[in-house]
């Protein structure tokens, strides 16, 4: 299509997972269903955050912590109450695991569905007040054959997962969403209210120039971490350091690694012995989001999809990005075991 010519025949989320779902011929429409409620609930969120600081929606909700022991802020809460209910509300969903939900929600008959969704409803909720990009992340299992839908539905291992993806709220509303095949992004309309197609078929690069890390646990890190990261910056001769970019929201970390390459790493040290982002709705969605894309994404020392949660809010250590990037510290950790 040239530039010049108006857009007349756009491709939207709904238009795209629509023309999936037909090439399943017993698809029942569920999951197309259940995927405009999920981009409802991002536009929602989206939203409230561009609003937050003009309806005074920044800063904490009155002390209260989640399970994970963080501050929860307003948003935090809102967004949190946006997706359970929008979630219940589709009959579509049997189990939700939220990290500002201490149990997994276990949907009453007459509305349970035939999926699990698992979500961190707003990440990077430290970066609110300070106007910097966050997001939403989502995992979808199919509930397990002959189960009415239970824990045991979600703590499986995240290559199980039939969708991940999500929305990072930033200049605009930037959706990025894998089914199984591929990765695709998408653009919030805000005049349409709908998700654009502007990512076709992401795939990362092979190599990056770029490392993503919290330079500030170095001291409590491990012996390869130090030697890798250090590797990064004093190249030998001839070789250019990397670049270092850390936004502190995983979504946007994430989104920069997926389209520009290189490698994000939270990992586990001695202060936490699990890192810091938690499994289900943190790292399976961004591995199964990163592998789709052509990248890896590792605990140091196993896949990370292969990993199976003990609970819905246990921690994994995780280096994600390109392939090479990633397949150079899996050689260290090997070197080393
Ligand atoms: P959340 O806001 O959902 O609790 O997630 C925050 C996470 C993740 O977004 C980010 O990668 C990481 O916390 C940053 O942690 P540090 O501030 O310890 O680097
Ligand atoms: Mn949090
Ligand atoms: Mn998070
Ligand atoms: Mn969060």
């Amino acid at each position: 299509m040239s530039e010049d010519k108006p857009v007349t025949d756009i491709i939207t989320l709904t238009r795209h997972v629509l023309e999936e779902q037909r090439k399943y011929k017993d698809a029942s429409g569920d999951l197309t269903l259940l995927l405009n409620i999920i981009q409802l609930g991002c536009k929602f969120v989206s939203t409230n955050v561009r609003k937050a600081r003009l309806l005074n929606l920044v800063g904490l909700a009155g002390g209260a912590q989640n399970v994970s022991g963080e501050d929860q802020k307003k948003l935090d809460i809102i967004s949190n109450e946006i997706f359970v209910n929008a979630l219940r509300s589709s009959g579509k969903v049997s189990v939700m695991v939220s990290e500002e939900e201490e149990a997994a929600i276990i949907v009453e008959e007459g509305l349970k569905g035939k999926y699990c969704v698992v979500f961190d409803p707003l990440d990077g909720s430290s970066n609110i007040d300070a106007g910097v990009n966050v997001g939403t992340i989502f995992g979808i299992y199919r509930v397990l054959e002959d189960s009415s839908g239970n824990i045991s539905d979600v703590l499986r291992p995240g290559r199980e997962m039939v969708v991940a993806g999500y929305c990072m709220y930033g200049s605009s509303a930037n959706m990025v969403i894998s089914l199984g095949n591929g990765v695709n992004g998408y653009t919030l309309d805000n005049g349409i209210g709908e998700f654009i197609l502007t990512h076709p078929n992401i795939k990362i690069p092979p190599r990056g120039k770029i490392y993503s890390v919290n330079e500030g646990n170095s001291k409590y890190w491990d012996e390869v971490c130090t030697e890798y990261f250090h590797s990064l910056k004093f190249p030998p001769e001839g070789k250019s350091s990397y670049s270092a970019r850390y936004i502190g929201s995983m979504v946007a970390d994430v989104h920069r690694t997926l389209l520009y390459g290189g490698i994000f790493a939270y990992p586990s040290d001695k202060k936490s012995k699990n890192g810091k982002l938690r499994i289900l709705y943190e790292c399976f969605p961004m591995a199964f989001l990163v592998e789709q894309a052509g990248g890896k994404a590792i605990t140091g020392t196993k896949r990370v999809l292969d990993v199976v949660p003990e609970s819905i809010h246990s921690r994994c250590p995780i280096f994600l990005g390109s392939k090479e990037d990633v397949e150079d510290v899996e050689r260290l950790y090997q070197k080393h075991a």
